[in-house]
């Protein structure tokens, strides 16, 4: 998919089909995160890949809007440096796009319970898990249109030269 066609049509999926990802897909998506840019290069991110449904289960329990993650196909847990929200969303938002490249869809989930999470998956003490992602196979309904209230036009976001 032609890059600007993907982030036209990037939404938020939180239906998936029950279909399993293939490995090799799931290794470009992790992939695409390693390869993100970061300030000065840092890299502060390493990501657990979760694709046992346990797991995605009791992941779907630490985010007040997390309830979808127990029917993914897969989880990416995006585990950071303090401090590094910024880089995370470069390596974030790589991933989501690479997966479009397969017709997967994704979410972003906010962890509320980052203790009880990184207890979950072993995460150390001196990381953060504030994000994951969710992926599979859009389900039937994230195909009809959109009813969300999509973007704010472009001349309410863009100033040229000054405010
Ligand atoms: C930082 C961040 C956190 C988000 N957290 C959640 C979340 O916890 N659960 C969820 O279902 N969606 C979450 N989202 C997805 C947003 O709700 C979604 O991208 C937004 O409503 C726009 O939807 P659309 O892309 O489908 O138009 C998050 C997005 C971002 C950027």
């Amino acid at each position: 998919m032609n890059v600007i066609e993907a982030i036209k049509k990037k939404r938020a999926v939180r239906h998936f089909t029950e279909e399993k990802i293939p490995d090799d897909v799931v290794f470009v998506i992790l992939d695409a995160g390693r390869r993100a840019q970061s300030s000065k290069n840092t890299q502060p991110w390493e990501f657990i890949a979760i694709q046992e449904k346990e797991t995605l289960e009791a992941l779907s329990h630490m985010g007040k809007y997390a309830s979808h993650v127990k029917d993914a196909a897969l989880a990416i847990a995006l585990i950071s440096e303090p401090g590094t929200d910024f880089d995370m969303g470069q390596a974030a938002a790589y991933m989501q796009l690479a997966a479009m490249e397969y017709g997967i869809g994704s979410c972003l989930v906010a962890i509320y319970e980052p203790e009880d999470a990184k207890k979950l998956l072993g995460v150390p003490d001196d990381r953060d898990f504030k994000i994951a992602i969710d992926f599979g196979y859009p389900a039937e309904q994230e195909k009809q249109p959109t009813t969300g209230k999509g973007r704010k036009v472009f001349d309410q976001v863009v100033h040229w030269e000054k405010w």
